[in-house]
């Protein structure tokens, strides 16, 4: 794989991966694979700013080969422990017998947890400082974005964010800088990032960039783990984060449903119906056949979310149950919800979801709506009223 370098003695070496289409087990789809980026910085010390997932260990050290001797690393800084980073520690260090671990208090806790290494750590706090000769790497803590052992690390000569898995994207591409690549396509896969793994620590986000904000440090690129580097335009990340964050409602009304026999598709309909009459945009999915965490993003950017089910043994079928569970899990709070579907006799689908809208601390408009069997004119007409009123309880 090509090296890059990305300032003076300063290089990506990092691993492009192309084929992964699921990441945290199975619970993050990414349709656009991966990268595991790393950096190396060359001076009076060497230093390695994260390492790789474990399955290509290898592909890092024939990249740090192309520009100097393993064994030559000083220093090798573990902004996060989570093994899509820190996988490759064990063989660096097996061929960089004087490397030091440079990582959070948490960071050296859970890497030992982990790799029951024994390692050399060395514990940082925000504003610790390190100096490699003529560059000075700077630390800042950066609990829960995501684990409570994450940190950013700052060259402060080059004005270069380290930032980790803060401003990443699953995105593996040819291109390596945000000027290379499609910026459409990488926003968006930013934002996915975002919706599904940063959503719950939001307040932290917002805190954090603020923190970052008001110690004026210039920023000329940011470098994060995943995805592309932001050197021609990191303003957008940040102003990005910065919305997401504070205001994540964008507008909009998402309807997501499952059904076995179309009753409860045909409320999903009804009920669009009446949003788009209020003159609101809205999407309509059918979760089986969707991508779930493509349709949690969508729930972020919206303003109100009605979800549905057909009951199935009183509760709600098996493909919306994973769904409300990272409702919960997301905190994704705040939202305008309404929960609806179609039953045959007791019901309890609607009751189910109401309950997971309630947990995630979502804004229900109702009690919901629970129909017997398939809904008439006279039903479709009520639907369509609850749509409007839905779409109009948008702020
Ligand atoms: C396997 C199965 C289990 C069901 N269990 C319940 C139930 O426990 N309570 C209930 O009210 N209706 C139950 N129903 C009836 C459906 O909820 C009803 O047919 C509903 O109209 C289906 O909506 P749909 O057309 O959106 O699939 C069940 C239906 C099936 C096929
Ligand atoms: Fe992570
Ligand atoms: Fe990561």
């Amino acid at each position: 794989m090509n090296v890059r370098q990305i300032a003076p003695n300063i290089y990506w070496v990092g691993v492009i991966d192309w084929d992964t289409r699921y990441f945290h087990g199975h619970s993050l789809s990414t349709h656009r694979g991966t990268t595991y980026n790393a950096y190396l910085i060359l001076d009076e010390k060497v230093a390695l700013v994260d390492t790789v997932y474990t399955p290509v260990a290898d592909k890092l050290l024939e990249n740090i080969r192309q520009i100097v001797d393993p064994a030559q690393i000083d220093y090798i800084i573990c902004n996060h422990s989570e093994v899509d980073h820190s996988g490759a520690i064990p063989h660096v260090l097996a061929a960089a017998p004087k490397a030091q671990i440079y990582c959070t208090q948490k960071g050296a806790e859970f890497l030992e947890a982990q790799f029951h290494g024994g390692w050399d750590y060395h514990v940082v706090k925000t504003f610790d400082e390190l100096s490699l000769g003529k560059r000075t790497l700077t630390f800042l803590e950066a609990p829960m974005l995501h684990w409570p052992d994450s940190m950013f690390t700052y060259i402060k000569e080059d004005a270069i964010l380290m930032p980790n898995d803060a401003f990443g994207q699953h995105y593996a591409s040819s291109g390596r800088f945000d000027d290379e690549v499609d910026v459409d396509e990488m926003m968006e896969e930013a934002s996915k990032y975002y919706a599904n793994i940063l959503t719950p620590f939001s307040s932290l986000v917002a805190k954090k960039l603020k923190e970052v904000a008001d110690l004026g440090l210039p920023i000329k690129m940011i470098c994060p783990s995943h995805g592309v580097m932001f050197r021609q335009n990191p303003g957008l990340i940040l102003e990005a984060y910065q919305r997401w964050s504070t205001a994540p409602a964008e507008g909009g009304v998402v309807i997501v449903y499952d059904t076995m026999w179309g009753s409860t598709k045909m409320m999903a309909e009804a009920i669009a119906s009446g949003v788009d009459a209020a003159g609101v945009p809205y999407k309509i999915f059918h979760l089986p056949v969707s991508d779930r965490n493509d349709v949690i993003e969508e729930i972020m950017r919206a303003g109100a979310v009605a979800i549905g089910s057909a009951t199935i043994n009183r509760g709600v079928l098996p493909a919306i149950a994973p769904l409300l569970d990272e409702l919960v899990g997301l905190r994704v709070a705040g939202k305008k919800a309404l929960a609806f579907g179609s039953d045959g006799w007791g019901g309890g689908a609607v009751k189910v979801i109401n309950e997971y809208l309630d947990k995630a601390g979502m804004q229900r408009i109702s009690e919901g709506v629970a129909m017997r069997w398939r809904p008439d004119e006279a039903a479709r007409k009520a639907l369509q009223e609850i749509g409007r009123q839905l779409a109009e309880s948008i702020e």
